[in-house]
C-alpha cells in the first residue's frame, strides 16, 4: 500500500496532492546508497509505511558529506526536512534574489531516496535576513508575499508540505511581536496562508511550533487560532508540534492535545522530535529515551490525522542540542557513531517492528540462539540468563559480556519479558517499563565495560504461569549472542 493510500485511511480524507512529481530543474543527482546503517531489522520508513504513517529526518546541506549519516538518512527514513536550507536567510538573502541551491541539494537527496519533502520554513521571525526586519511596515506584507510565492513556486507540485509560519507565540500564549506581527498585527498568518495555496494548491499547509505539544497556555492559543483560521475558511491543511523534550517531559496530555487539535479539521504531526539528556548519558538515561521515543509513537498512532513523526537531526553528531544547550545532548536514536540507540530499538518495536513475540505457555525446549546483527564498527555482546521459579513468582540473573574490541561507555540492554510477567524489584540495574518491551540500564557504578568484561544484574518478577526466560537481547541497540 502506498503511503498516500495509509494517510487517506487514518486520516478519512483527503491529504490532496503529496509530493510525488518529480522536480524539474534541480541540481545534479549525487547518488547516494540507500543503507541501513546499523539497524537490525526492517528499517524504520516501512515499518512507519506499515502503520500508516511517516518517519522523517532532518538533515543540512553539510550532512551529504558524511557517508555514515547519509547512509542512515536515506535507509531508514522516509520523509526529509531540510534543517537550515530552505529558510529566508538562506533562500532570499537580499530582497529580491533568490537561491536555491542549497535546498535543491537536499530535496535531490531526497527524491534519490524515495523520500518525501516537508519544506522548513517560509515565515519565520529567525534566520531571517536583517533586510527584512528593516523594512517600513506597508512594504512587509509585498515582501513576504513574494517570499511565498517564489519559493513554492520553485518547488510547485514536489513537496508534501511546508511549515508556512514558524513558531508565531510567545510561551504566554501571545503573539510574538516579530517582523510581520509589527506589519500586519495577527492577520498576517491568514495572509501567509492564503498566498501559500495561491503558490502551489499541492502542498499541505501548515503552522508549526514548540512547546505546544501539551495542554497548555502557548498550545491553547494555537488551537485557537487553528480554530478562528478553519472557522474563517482560510486554507489550513496541519498542525506541527516540534516536540524538542526533555528526558523524562513528554507531557501526559500529548494525546488528548492532538486530538483537539485534529477535531478542528486539521491533522498534526511531530515534525522536530528529539529528547535531550544531561551528559554523561547513562545506561538508565538511555532507556527513559527509550520509552519517551516509543510514548511518542504509540501516542501518534492511536491519534487518527496524526500523519507522522519527524526527528530532528540524523545522530546525535549532528544535533542542535549540544551548541544550544551546554552540557546535554545524546538527544537522537543514533549515537555520535550512527549506531542505534536503545530509542531507536524502542521506535521499531513501538512500529511493530521484528522483536519476536513471547509464546504463550511454558516450553521445555531449549532457548534458541538468535543469529547476532553484524553491525559496522558497533557493539558486539554475549547474554547469558537463569531463573528461579515458584507458583506465582520468579527471579532471573542476566549476565552481559562486551565481547567486542571497544569499551561499551553506558549500556542498555533491551529485552522482550515473557507474557504475564511483571517486574516487583531489581538489582544492578534499573529496568523500565515493568513489563512487555523492557530496557535495563547500567547504575553509577557499572555502566563501564571493557572489552572481555561482563557485568551481572538481575529483577524479581510476578508471573501467571509463564515462567520463560527472554531470548532475544540488544545491547545499546545490537543484538547479543545468547549462550
Ligand atoms: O551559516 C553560519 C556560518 O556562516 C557561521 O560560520 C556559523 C557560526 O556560528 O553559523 C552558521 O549559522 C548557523 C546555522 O544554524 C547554519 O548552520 C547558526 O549559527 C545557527 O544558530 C543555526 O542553528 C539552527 C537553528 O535552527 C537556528 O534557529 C540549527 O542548525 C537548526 O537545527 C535549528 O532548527 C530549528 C528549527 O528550524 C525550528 N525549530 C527549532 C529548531 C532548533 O533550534
Amino acid at each position: 500500500m502506498s503511503l498516500r493510500t495509509l494517510h487517506l485511511t487514518r486520516s478519512g480524507r483527503a491529504l490532496g496532492a503529496a509530493a510525488v512529481t518529480a522536480i524539474a530543474a534541480l541540481a545534479a543527482v549525487t547518488a547516494m546508497p540507500t543503507g541501513q546503517a546499523g539497524a537490525a531489522g526492517t528499517a524504520l520508513r516501512s515499518l512507519a509505511e506499515a502503520k500508516g504513517i511517516y518517519f522523517g529526518t532532518a538533515i543540512t546541506q553539510g550532512d551529504l558529506n558524511n557517508p555514515a549519516l547519509t547512509a542512515v538518512a536515506g535507509g531508514q527514513f522516509g520523509m526529509l526536512t531540510p534543517g537550515n536550507e530552505m529558510k529566508w536567510d538562506t533562500v532570499e538573502p537580499s530582497p529580491g534574489s533568490f537561491n536555491f541551491a542549497p535546498a535543491d541539494r537536499l530535496v535531490s537527496f531526497a527524491r534519490t531516496n524515495s523520500m518525501k519533502v516537508r519544506g522548513h520554513t517560509l515565515v519565520w521571525h529567525n534566520q531571517l535576513p536583517s533586510w527584512v526586519n528593516s523594512l517600513a511596515g506597508d512594504q512587509v506584507k509585498p515582501a513576504m508575499q513574494r517570499h511565498i510565492t517564489n519559493t513554492m513556486a520553485h518547488y510547485k507540485g514536489g513537496l508534501y508540505a511546508w511549515d508556512v509560519v514558524n513558531e508565531p507565540f510567545n510561551e504566554d500564549g501571545s503573539f510574538r511581536a516579530d517582523a510581520f506581527y509589527r506589519a500586519m498585527g495577527t492577520g498576517y498568518v491568514a495572509e501567509a496562508l492564503r498566498t501559500a495555496r495561491a503558490a502551489d494548491p499541492g502542498a499541505k499547509l501548515y503552522l508549526n511550533d514548540y512547546n505546544i505539544e501539551g495542554l497548555n497556555a502557548k498550545s491553547d492559543a494555537m488551537y485557537n487560532l487553528v480554530k478562528s483560521l478553519k472557522s474563517q475558511g482560510v486554507p489550513l491543511d496541519g498542525v506541527g508540534f516540534q516536540a524538542h523534550f526533555v528526558l523524562g517531559q513528554v507531557p501526559s496530555s500529548l494525546k488528548d492535545n492532538l486530538q483537539r487539535f485534529t477535531a478542528l479539521g486539521v491533522e498534526v504531526a511531530i515534525t522536530e522530535l528529539d529528547d535531550r539528556i544531561k551528559l554523561p548519558a547513562t545506561g538508565a538515561d538511555l532507556a527513559k529515551q527509550a520509552s519517551d521515543y516509543a510514548s511518542v509513537i504509540n501516542t501518534c498512532l492511536a491519534v487518527t490525522g496524526c500523519v507522522g513523526i519527524t526527528q530532528w537531526g540524523v545522530g546525535d553528531a549532528d544535533s542542535w542540542i549540544p551548541g544550544t544547550f551546554p552540557g546535554e545532548g545524546a538527544a537522537t536514536m543514533y549515537d555520535n557513531g550512527y549506531q542505534p540507540k536503545p530509542a531507536y530499538t524502542a521506535s521499531a518495536n513501538a512500529l511493530g517492528g521484528s522483536t519476536p513475540s513471547p509464546s504463550p505457555t511454558p516450553t521445555p525446549t531449549p532457548t534458541p540462539t538468535p543469529t547476532p546483527t553484524p553491525t559496522p564498527g558497533g557493539a558486539s555482546c554475549k547474554v547469558t540468563a537463569t531463573a528461579n521459579t515458584w507458583n506465582t513468582g520468579l527471579t532471573t540473573d542476566i549476565t552481559v559480556t562486551n565481547t567486542g574490541s571497544t569499551t561499551v561507555d553506558g549500556w542498555a540492554l533491551a529485552f522482550t519479558l515473557p507474557s504475564g510477567q511483571t517486574v516487583t524489584n531489581t538489582w544492578n540495574a534499573s529496568i523500565t517499563p515493568a513489563g512487555g518491551q523492557v530496557t535495563a540500564g547500567n547504575l553509577g557504578y557499572n555502566g563501564t565495560l571493557a572489552p572481555g568484561a561482563a557485568t551481572s544484574f538481575g529483577y524479581q518478577a510476578t508471573h501467571t504461569g509463564n515462567t520463560q526466560l527472554p531470548t532475544r537481547f540488544a545491547l545499546n541497540g545490537v543484538v547479543c549472542a545468547t549462550a
